[in-house]
């Protein structure tokens, strides 16, 4: 192994100073169970799942991530199948699950969040039944509820504690005000905070690099989160990390975002360019950037394709020097660093 390597497989992560002996990445489950709307699962799915798990398991990923609402809960549903088959899969992993987006029920119940007591404790419960597990490793509080109460989440996370139904609590999409908020109603710890994170979402570098400009005015990505994160040893996981493909073959046409399209295509010939000098997948050098990052992120990738989960593990292989992890940053924002 080349120094480069071993550096990139010893960076200890958050979740493996708690403890945890978490993989360096992530399997997203997003995209296990057909269709989003409600209805059966079929035997596609759940072949589809095992050919994606079974990839990831065979290079290294032990680490699943799930929300109640994932295909209207197809996709605990499948896993749970998989699971049945597979006896003593589920102690070798770690699953988690998030809780609190509810979608609409009817013109007067849109789709809201929802952090009450009541509402947390049933999704998890609903979790456990279709996953057919007994405790889930994390639970993740999935976007901030404006109306949420301190106190009444600490009590619903210390029931699902004490019950033994939950391990450990993180949250996602959260700034760092709004977990410390929580954590000052919680005798629990929140150890995990799942964010978008990508070299196609990069405000979570632009935030930092913009202040005192007014640039900085225009950045969505909250200031101080990431610093918060890192100070008090909390996982940053990163969604989307694979910007949905788009830097990895995915035609840029489709790209929603039109006026992005040159810089996307630039940064997608960049990140070609790179993996065939480094004998490399694109995907691969679409997570080492992340990697990087010295907050030691945790890419959640969620491809359902056994060849690219396997292309993304080769990010474990190499280590971007600080030029190339730069030269990536800037031709994504499509302007030099003032
Ligand atoms: N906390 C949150 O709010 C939140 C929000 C969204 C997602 N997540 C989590 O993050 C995980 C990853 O998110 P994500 O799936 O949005 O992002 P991603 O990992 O960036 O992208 C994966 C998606 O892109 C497609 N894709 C990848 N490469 C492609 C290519 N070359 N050509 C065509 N399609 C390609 C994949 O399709 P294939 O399956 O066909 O490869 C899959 O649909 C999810 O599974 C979920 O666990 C969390």
């Amino acid at each position: 192994m080349s120094e480069s390597n071993e550096s990139n497989h010893m960076k200890s992560m958050p979740l493996n100073k708690r403890g945890l002996h978490a993989s360096r990445i992530s399997l997203g489950c997003m995209g296990f169970g057909g269709e989003w709307a409600p209805g059966p699962i079929y035997p596609e799915h759940i072949k589809q799942a095992e050919a994606a798990v079974e990839a990831a398991l065979e290079v290294g990923i032990n680490f699943f991530d799930h929300a109640d609402i994932y295909r209207s809960g197809k996709a605990e549903k499948v896993f749970g199948e998989l699971l049945k088959t597979r006896p003593g899969l589920r102690e070798s992993i770690y699953i988690q699950s998030k809780c609190g987006i509810r979608f609409a029920e009817s013109d007067s119940v849109p789709g809201r969040y929802d952090f009450s007591k009541s509402h947390i404790v049933q999704s998890v419960d609903g979790s456990l039944q279709r996953l057919g597990i007994e405790y889930l490793d994390v639970l993740l509080l999935h976007r901030p509820d404006p109306l949420m109460d301190p106190d009444e989440v600490g009590h619903a996370l210390d029931t699902l504690h004490r019950s033994g139904k939950v391990r450990y609590f993180g949250v996602s999409n959260m700034n760092a005000g709004q977990i410390a908020l929580l954590a000052s109603g919680s005798t629990h710890p929140f150890i995990v905070n799942q964010l978008e994170l990508s070299l196609l979402h990069t405000g979570f570098v632009d935030t930092g690099v913009h202040v005192n400009q007014v640039a900085a005015q225009a950045n969505y990505f909250p200031d101080g989160t990431m610093e918060y994160m890192q100070l008090h040893d909390i996982q940053v996981q990163a969604w989307s990390p694979l910007a949905r493909g788009y830097l990895s073959g995915r035609s840029v046409a489709e790209q929603a975002a039109a006026d992005q399209s040159a810089t996307t295509q630039a940064t997608a010939a960049l990140v070609a360019r790179m993996a065939e000098e480094k004998g490399v997948s694109r995907e691969a050098i679409a997570i080492a950037w992340l990697m990087k990052h010295p907050a030691n992120i945790q890419p959640v990738i969620g491809t359902t394709n056994p060849e690219r989960i396997k292309a993304c593990a080769e990010a474990l292989q190499i280590e971007l020097t600080r030029d190339e992890w730069y030269h990536l940053y800037v031709t994504s924002r499509g302007t030099r660093l003032p």
